[in-house]
């Protein structure tokens, strides 16, 4: 770098480097530390609060037009696992708003993140105009997802459903005219108006006029591979891709993958069974499509792609919730023409810059590989699902999936045989009990863990099964 270069300042670059700036944002960082070191357990509501803290929740529920899910409104302060409400409790947060906060409430590296990328001069960034922050996320996101793969291309988009709208309109456009996509049976995409179609839930696409053409593969099912043998059912599969592609001939623009199914029910597959359908969806020219908007960072390996050693086949992969900011990702051979893809916003700068340090952290991490945390965390939780079932069988009948399922940071567990009305009432019991969680499967069902894995530790899990023990009493006592 010449001198006159590295000597080179933009007004810009000298506010962000600036002393005194770096000595506002540490005594913020500091603070916000000082204040989430008082959240250290699980307690209830403060007194005093209970009152106009109900009445919030009463008037938000009005507006909406429906009640929350859970009564939560958040303080704004947490620490790690611990939330605060704005009634002063304390909650165990195991999910993390569907899996947006990998590193838990209140990191300081984040806080420190977000403080600093508020103080650019504008808060939203647009297709049309942006600052280095945007940049600089997606430079990180795709360098990493290029580790093992062929993707060459990012487009960041304000939400995981934008995301997978961006990836079909580039499936469309490079395999016009065709218009079917092929999807796998209880996957979940979003719910703009194609998504919730193509997604695999009636209650979801109610009322919304059918315009996408959808073929449904069922997922790979490990009780009917036990019976008949992992080649026959994979076998099985390819017959009823190559079915589906007889009959719709040229028409097909992409397969879908969710590779762990997210509100199916925390499922996988091998690798032979994705390699077996995506070597067919390559020979016929179809898109396979990866959807990791919940899977990305959760599995034993950053992306789950990773995991299945498929990189090599992945022609478009959505990415989203733990990013901060969505993404889609192409191969040179998918880079769309010009217009295809747009918008005025992209997101904003702090979730650009959160999103880059969490990229940041989470490969840092010591989560990932054969011996990494995420796989250590998800035996401490089998082990507390299945020491529980041995002081309360009754709880916990047995059933085809087992009782506790998942991979890494996706973790499930399945009491009362999967009874959608138990396992409902049990989250929102566990969540007055002090533990947030929610719900996955379309039945049996399952209550659903995403929790921040990086900011645990396997002295944790205890903790949290101390009170899943309690709310389940409840339950179970009816
Ligand atoms: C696999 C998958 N795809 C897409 C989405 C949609 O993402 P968003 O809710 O950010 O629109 C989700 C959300 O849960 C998801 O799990």
């Amino acid at each position: 770098m010449s001198q006159a270069v590295a000597q080179a300042r933009t007004v810009g670059s000298s506010l962000f480097s600036s002393d005194a700036v770096k000595k506002a944002v540490d005594t913020i960082v500091d603070e916000v530390a000082a204040a989430s070191a008082k959240l250290t357990g699980v307690r209830g509501p403060i007194e005093g609060l209970e009152q106009p803290y109900e009445d919030s929740l009463k008037k938000l529920g009005e507006q909406r037009g429906r009640p929350l899910y859970y009564p939560y409104v958040g303080s704004g302060a947490g620490n790690g696992f611990y939330v605060e409400l704005a009634d002063g409790s304390v909650k165990i947060d195991m999910v993390g708003g569907i899996g947006y906060t990998p590193l838990g409430h209140a990191h300081p590296e984040l806080i420190r993140a977000a403080v600093t990328a508020s103080m650019e001069d504008n808060l939203k960034h647009g297709h049309l105009q942006a600052t280095g922050a945007l940049f600089e996320f997606s430079d990180k996101l795709l360098t990493l997802a290029q580790r093992k793969s062929k993707l060459a291309h990012i487009f960041v988009s304000a939400g995981g459903a934008l995301a997978n709208e961006n990836a079909i309109k580039i499936c469309y456009q490079k395999h016009a005219p065709a218009s079917r996509v092929i999807a796998f049976s209880h996957c979940f995409m979003g719910r703009t108006v194609t998504m919730a179609q193509i997604g695999d839930a009636a209650g979801n696409r109610q009322g919304v006029p059918l315009s996408t053409q959808v073929d449904y593969m069922d997922f790979w099912n490990a009780a009917e591979a036990d019976r008949v043998g992992q080649q026959a059912h994979i076998d099985a599969a390819c017959r009823k891709l190559q079915e589906y592609i007889d009959r719709y001939p040229r028409q097909h623009a992409c397969f879908i993958f969710e590779l762990v199914q997210g509100e199916g029910g925390f499922v996988t597959a091998p690798r032979e069974y994705f390699v077996a359908l995506m070597e067919l969806c390559r020979k016929n020219s179809i898109a396979v499509w990866a959807d990791e908007i919940q899977s990305f960072n959760r599995t034993t390996e950053l992306f789950a792609f990773e995991m299945l050693d498929l990189g090599e086949y992945i022609d478009v992969l959505t990415v989203g919730k733990a990013t901060q900011a969505c993404a889609t990702l192409y191969t040179a051979d998918y880079n769309p023409k010009p217009s295809l893809l747009s918008g005025t916003f992209t997101g904003a700068t702090p979730e650009f810059a959160v999103g880059k340090r969490v990229l940041e952290i989470l490969e840092a991490s010591d989560l990932y590989g054969p011996g990494g945390m995420a796989a250590k965390h998800h035996k401490a939780f089998r082990d507390q699902v299945g020491a529980l079932k041995a002081k309360h069988r009754d709880w916990f009948p047995d059933l085809p999936c087992g009782i506790a399922g998942g991979v890494g940071g996706m973790m499930r567990f399945t009491p009362f045989g999967g009874d959608k009305e138990k396992v409902g009432k049990a989250t929102k019991v566990l969540f007055e009990e002090g533990l947030v969680t929610f719900y996955n499967g379309h039945g049996p069902y399952h209550i659903r863990f995403l929790p921040p894995l990086a900011v645990m530790s396997l002295e944790d899990w205890p903790t949290v099964f101390e009170v899943v023990e309690r709310g389940l009493a409840r339950v179970a006592a009816g």
